[in-house]
């Protein structure tokens, strides 16, 4: 019911269509009901819209509280004197002809970025042939300012090779000619300076929404704006995206269920609109969205694009008529070929003209999939019924749009775009380097708190397994038996209880796969995040070794006094830190968590075999496994420590026969174990925790290499591949 007038209004009325103008119903304009249950609500950022140029037409489309919601292609003055000829061969009435090219924008026009893509084609290495399959065969096209592009087609036609394409996130076994630019320029898209909404959503699951959310808002958007403003950003953009309603609920995952896979899809949306980004590509915004909601997204989108002349290009699945009238263009792909781009209007025109017109009361989007889609074309039952096959189909659309007006305007409005050459791409301002390291610090804290397999799992595993080794070796007393018991069970600890902090290797890559994400999108660099990382994990580690190390020290009767004990703790503490940094350098190489707990495991095995317990170290072959393996081996340095810290100050009866009657503990040291006595115990702690800071570097400089050699590397093929 209207507030204000008290009268019950209709909300679902025909959309306004450029194709098929609505009247204007005074009687639907009166008003509307509002939106109770959709969770999408009326957006004060978006009022400015009302007032637009187009606010005649939107009062004839009552479809939320405000009825502020179509977004028809906007009219904009021609630049560029595009040439007639155009509208001569085209199968497009001239009228379409000018409204396409008067929608023509310029860099003058105030900026923003225009994206082109000339015969580009896109291969991947086809093993069973031994050669390169095309994926995208020779495709033209432009995105620009203020507009969305729709790149619909049968699912495998090519779309999310497309977006990887255009945003440079082809993976190393793809190959990839022809001209991409940005502006009129030949670049790079830098991190930060697009935001891709990638197919599958990687998100962190223990968070709620609003946490999601809000982190990010305070990750991404610069220090020139204040925490409240940020955070106001970030309950607008989940208003926006219509989800208000579950902003307390957790996002889930594998093992514990949270909010709805639409949900989810709205939550990465809303990551990547805070900082209003001018380029966006979005792969299914809409997939696991009803009807209303999927419009609601993306009449918001196209709303956001027009405001803030961002260029957005969205793969699409099934759009209802509703959505697909919000784009201004559609690039319509089947197998890689292009079969139609140009306003989404004239599409329906298109395909009539070529003996593919499209039924009364059906979709336009649906007929087009129909008609071009030949998966599933063979009736496996009854055969072909005798209709024209979709390849033929295909063939006759692609070849007639090679010669229509349509395509040859594309080809003008690319060229026109190309010859002037616009601004550089730049990264928009950022939060300042101690906030996103501050703000990933909280956000890993909390995960890692939420995630019971993180930290919570491991340290109910050591106090069991302390438990044991404590009751194995209760009161180990100071006999001479006791000199190998002391040895094993100090061996123990130093490598097979650290070497069980490979257990949070799957958690650990969830992380990597959300920070590659993000740091794709540019959210924050690589320094911040190691050092989150480090930091966050802190607290969990003293706990895990103080609680478990208390009960195996204690029950074991290891030396009396305190400092032996805290130095017994930190050494626990840097091995694990150790395992821990181990692991994130395999999962930067190795995204597998599979492969990489395998990987992980067998270095350590290699380096514990070395440590010098299983061969004392005298008797280890010196080339490779003395030197430099039991070196390089961090529990070389463990175990002497731990020894050192237990055997020093001790002495114990000896048994041999003829010899002194006690034997101290240097001599055990030096004679039994072999341990290089020439500095302290706390040298050799000092060398742990210099060990954790050189792995978390290589951590760092790993993922940094990768950056720069993966571009190089596809640079390279790519050259390759044009001689
Ligand atoms: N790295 C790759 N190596 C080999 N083939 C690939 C690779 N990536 C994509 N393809 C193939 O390229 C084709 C297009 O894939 P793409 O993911 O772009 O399709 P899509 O249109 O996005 O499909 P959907 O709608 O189902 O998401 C598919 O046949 C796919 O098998
Ligand atoms: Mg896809």
């Amino acid at each position: 019911m209207d507030s204000e007038s008290g009268v019950f209004r209709l909300r679902w009325t025909p959309s306004p269509s450029p194709t098929s103008p609505l009247v204007p119903n005074a009687k639907a304009d009166e008003g509307q009901l509002h939106a109770n249950g959709t969770g999408f609500e009326d957006i004060n950022d978006l009022e400015s819209y009302r007032s637009s140029s187009r606010g005649s037409l939107e009062r004839y489309f009552p479809f939320s509280r405000t009825g502020v919601t179509s977004v028809p292609a906007p009219r904009l003055q021609p630049s560029h004197s595009l040439p007639k000829e155009g509208a001569k061969i085209g199968h497009t009435s001239s009228s379409r002809d000018e409204s396409y090219s008067a929608r023509a924008t310029s860099f003058e026009d105030g900026g923003g970025v225009f994206l082109t893509w000339k015969d580009l084609w896109v291969t991947a290495a086809d093993k069973r042939k031994e050669g390169q399959r095309p994926i995208l065969g020779g495709l033209t096209g432009y995105a620009q300012p203020g507009e969305v592009l729709a790149v619909m087609g049968p699912s495998g036609c090519g779309k999310s090779t497309l977006l990887d394409a255009l945003a440079g996130r082809l993976g190393l076994n793809m190959g990839k000619t022809g001209e991409i630019l940005v502006n009129g320029r030949n670049e790079v898209l830098a991190y930060g300076t697009s935001a891709y909404v990638t197919q599958d959503d990687e998100l962190m699951k223990t968070l709620t929404v609003s946490e999601a959310v809000r982190y990010s808002a305070q990750l991404q958007l610069p220090s020139s704006m204040s925490i409240s403003e940020k955070l106001e950003r970030a309950d607008l953009v989940i208003r926006q995206m219509g989800l208000q309603d579950s902003i307390n609920t957790v996002i889930g995952g594998w093992g514990r269920k949270g909010i709805s896979g639409g949900q989810k899809r709205r939550v990465s949306i809303c990551i990547e609109i805070l900082t209003r980004p001018p380029l966006l590509f979005l792969d299914e915004p809409t997939s696991g969205l009803d009807s209303a909601a999927s419009y609601h997204v993306m009449s918001r989108i196209a709303k956001l694009a027009q405001k803030d002349k961002s260029t957005v290009i969205a793969s699409i699945h099934q759009p209802s008529g509703e959505v697909f009238e919000l784009f201004h263009n559609l690039c319509l792909l089947c197998s890689g070929r292009l079969l139609y781009f140009g306003p989404t209007p004239d599409a329906c025109q298109f395909f009539a003209q070529n003996g593919f017109p499209c039924p009364n009361l059906r979709n336009p989007s649906d007929h087009y999939l129909r008609t071009i889609n030949g998966d599933f074309e063979v009736d496996i039952e009854e055969g072909n019924q005798g209709e024209m096959s979709a390849e033929k189909a295909v063939n006759i659309l692609v070849e007639s749009y090679e010669v229509s007006g349509t395509y040859y305007q594309l080809q003008n409005r690319v060229l026109a775009i190309c010859y002037q050459e616009g601004e550089a791409l730049e990264k928009g301002s950022q939060a300042s380097f101690i906030t996103q390291s501050f703000i990933l610090t909280r956000r890993s804290f909390v995960n890692m708190y939420r995630d019971l397999g993180y930290y919570w799992l491991r340290l109910a595993i050591y106090i069991a397994l302390c438990l044991c080794v404590g009751t194995i070796f209760h009161h180990i007393g100071h006999s001479y038996g006791s000199i190998q018991a002391r040895g094993s069970m100090l061996m123990f600890v130093a490598t097979f209880l650290t070497f069980m902090a490979i257990g949070g290797f799957p958690s650990f890559v969830e992380d990597m796969k959300i920070f590659q994400r993000e740091r794709l999108n540019g959210h924050y660099g690589v320094g911040a995040y190691v050092i989150g990382n480090t930091l966050s994990s802190i607290p969990y580690l003293i706990v895990i070794s103080l609680i478990p190390g208390v009960i195996a020290y204690y029950l074991v009767g290891l030396q009396k006094g305190l400092d032996h004990f805290v130095y017994f703790a930190l050494v626990l503490f840097a091995c694990m830190m150790l395992v821990e940094s181990l692991m994130m350098i395999v999962a930067s190489i190795v995204p597998d968590f599979l492969m990489g707990i395998i990987t992980g495991a067998g270095i350590q095995g290699v380096m514990m075999l070395n440590g010098g317990f299983f061969r004392l170290p005298n008797d280890l072959p010196r080339p490779f496994w003395r030197y430099p393996v039991y070196y390089i081996s961090f529990h070389k340095y463990a175990i002497q420590g731990f020894y050192k810290n237990e055997f020093e100050g001790l002495t114990f009866p000896n048994n041999q026969i003829g010899g002194p009657e006690t034997i101290t503990g240097e001599e055990i040291l030096r004679s039994v174990w072999e341990v290089e006595m020439g500095y302290s115990k706390w040298v050799d702690l000092a060398i742990l925790f210099g060990m954790v800071v050189v792995y978390r570097l290589m951590f760092f400089g790993i993922i940094k290499a990768l950056e720069t050699l993966e571009p190089m590397i596809m640079n390279q093929k790519r050259q390759l591949v044009n001689v």
